[in-house]
């Protein structure tokens, strides 16, 4: 896409990475943008770059606006590649251009690309004049990275917010109000879910300082900029800061020979007879962004795995293992699943569950071979007590955080 005028003097050059459908694992169906955004005034500023390999796109979006020769200031809001990678390039482009980092930034920057920069470290508070205009800083370590930072221009009430409120969406709008509304927030809960979740307690407090700014404007790293429905996305990132649950229960699953499926199906049919929400995701076709993401606002997940050689089926491993880390909170659990004669996976995962945070809601459900008449009724009715626990559990969730 070509540079785009968002304001007055202010252009967005990025790049819409309209095929990557793998970002570092995550599954990004709808693409991605990573934005980049140039400020023109007395001095020239860009806030944060590209990906590496799209720098050539980067540097064709700035020459439609000036001769990149005339950049003073390169803002580097976060050292992760997908912004940082095209810095090197830049600079080859901007050889008076001034580095604009957090320290962490700074030193992450030397680490990746061995630069001796001329770099200038900035911290919360820290101000650069560009002539009419002036840029706040504001540090936000650990949202996403501990280098992270945001950028403010007051006099737009304009917030550079780099991966914060971020979308993996490509598309050819650039603003909150040419998108579909359900598209846009389904893309941002994905994008929290599998990147910020782990981050509460940050965002919480990151949302307290930017409560004390005049917003009109963000523009973050990704995806659209954020206009019309700014006060959706604060109160989005408030409710997903605590994983807040709702009546919901998930019920995710593998199977080798249907036991365990006909089980997660008995708890599913169970939940619903409560008028839950309910979802049955078998593990082996959707995949594990799909399932952090539906796991983000669930009451309740049930884990059903078959035991395979004394061990979890090695989908359930890998859930485990990606949930783990982004450590969700709020959420009651079930394990179930079959075995053929020494068990064990049903075990393994209740483990790892409570390892991951979960509040185990009732005693794991296990069924050699094949479930029989009494195995099926016990799901149904585990599936019905974890639904009506939930709908407790939400109460009190609600009750009791802030
Ligand atoms: Fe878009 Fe944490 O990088």
């Amino acid at each position: 896409m070509r540079s785009q005028e968002i304001g007055p003097n202010l252009y967005w050059v990025g790049y819409v990475d309209w095929n990557v459908r793998n970002f570092h694992g995550y599954q990004t169906h709808r693409g991605s943008t990573y934005n980049a955004y140039l400020i023109v005034d007395e001095k020239v500023a860009l806030i944060d770059a590209v990906k590496g390999h799209y720098t050539k796109h980067l540097l064709k979006n700035i020459a439609e606006r000036i001769d990149p020769t005339r950049i003073d200031y390169v803002i580097s809001n976060h050292t992760e590649p997908d912004h940082s990678g095209g810095i090197a390039e830049v600079l080859k482009h901007a050889p008076k251009a001034q580095v604009i980092a957090s320290d962490k930034g700074r030193s992450g920057l030397e680490k990746y690309y061995g630069s001796n920069w001329n770099c200038r470290v900035v911290k919360t508070g820290d101000t650069l004049s560009l002539g009419r205009e002036t840029l706040q800083f504001i540090m936000t370590p650990m949202l996403h990275w501990p280098d992270s930072m945001f950028t403010y221009l007051p006099g737009r009430k304009l917030l550079f917010s780099m991966d914060a409120f971020g979308q993996h969406f490509a598309t050819s709008a650039r603003y909150d109000t040419e998108v579909d509304f359900d598209v846009l927030m389904a893309e941002a809960k994905t994008y929290y879910a599998n990147i910020i979740m782990h981050l509460g307690s940050v965002v919480s407090r990151t949302l307290k300082q930017a409560e004390t700014l005049a917003i009109e404007t963000v523009c973050p790293s990704h995806g659209v900029i954020w206009t019309r429905h700014i006060p959706d996305i604060i109160a989005a990132y408030k409710d997903w800061a605590v994983c807040k649950p709702r009546n919901k229960v998930l019920v995710v699953y593998d199977s080798m020979w249907q036991s365990t499926e006909i089980m997660a199906g008995a708890i599913a049919d169970g939940a619903a007879e409560e008028n839950v929400e309910v979802e049955l995701l078998r593990l082996d076709v959707n995949g594990l962004t799909a399932l952090a993401t539906e796991t983000l606002d669930a009451g309740a997940v049930a884990l059903g795995s078959p035991t395979l050689n004394n061990q979890m089926m090695p989908n359930v491993a890998a859930f485990l293992t990606y949930i783990k880390g982004l450590k969700p909170k709020n959420k009651l659990s079930l394990a179930f699943g079959s075995y053929g004669w020494s068990g064990g996976a049903v075990e393994l995962a209740a483990e790892e569950l409570k390892q991951a945070g979960f509040e185990p809601a009732m005693e794991n459900i296990a069924c050699q071979y094949r479930p029989d008449t009494a195995i099926f009724d016990q799901c149904r009715q585990a599936g019905k007590i974890l639904a009506q626990k939930v709908k407790q559990f939400v109460q009190t969730t609600e009750r009791t955080t802030p």
